[in-house]
């Protein structure tokens, strides 16, 4: 049995790995600004909050915890380019928040990367050597470098 944190343990990752883990006889606490799922399957601990403010993430990642599952993040292609500022500040400053509280505790941290990495890549299995196009608007560094050579964009 391990007590282990689900950071973003709300969403749809997180809320079926809370299923499994609790199933094995894992003590689970979940961390997310959302309400758990109606339809979860297990019992565990919600503590809710915002991954950006350190003092609420660390009313669930305490010197108890073990185990750190980092799953809270901005997803979805929309939101990366409707609200930029808002993934920087989520994926970052939460990352750094539960690896700052992880260390205190002793607790080892499994961090989610997302499939953007991935990138049209047309290779089965998946690799992260093809990545998206660098002009496209998705994978911002094209959009950077064309509003540099080109004011009007
Ligand atoms: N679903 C996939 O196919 C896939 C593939 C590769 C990687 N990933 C990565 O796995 C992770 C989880 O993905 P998912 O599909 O479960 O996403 P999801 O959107 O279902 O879950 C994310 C959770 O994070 C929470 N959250 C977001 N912002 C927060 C904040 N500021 N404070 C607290 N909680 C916040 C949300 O409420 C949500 O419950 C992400 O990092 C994603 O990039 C997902």
């Amino acid at each position: 049995m391990a007590r282990v944190v689900i950071t973003g343990g709300s969403g749809f990752i997180g809320s079926h790995l809370a299923e499994h883990l609790v199933s094995r006889g894992d003590e689970v606490t979940v961390f997310d600004a959302a309400p758990l799922p109606p339809d979860l399957a297990c019992p565990v601990r919600l503590v809710g909050g915002d991954i950006r403010d350190e003092r609420a993430v660390g009313r669930a990642i305490g010197e108890r915890t073990e185990l750190v599952y980092h799953l809270s993040a901005v997803v979805g292609v929309d939101r990366y380019l409707g609200a930029p500022a808002d993934v920087v500040e989520t994926n970052l400053l939460g990352t750094l928040n539960v690896l700052r509280l992880a260390r205190t505790a002793g607790a080892k941290v499994v961090l989610a990367s997302t499939s953007e990495v991935y990138g049209y890549n047309p290779l089965t299995p998946g690799t992260r050597t093809v990545t998206g196009c660098s002009a496209a608007r998705r994978w911002t560094a094209g959009r950077t470098r064309r509003a540099r050579h080109s004011p009007s964009t």
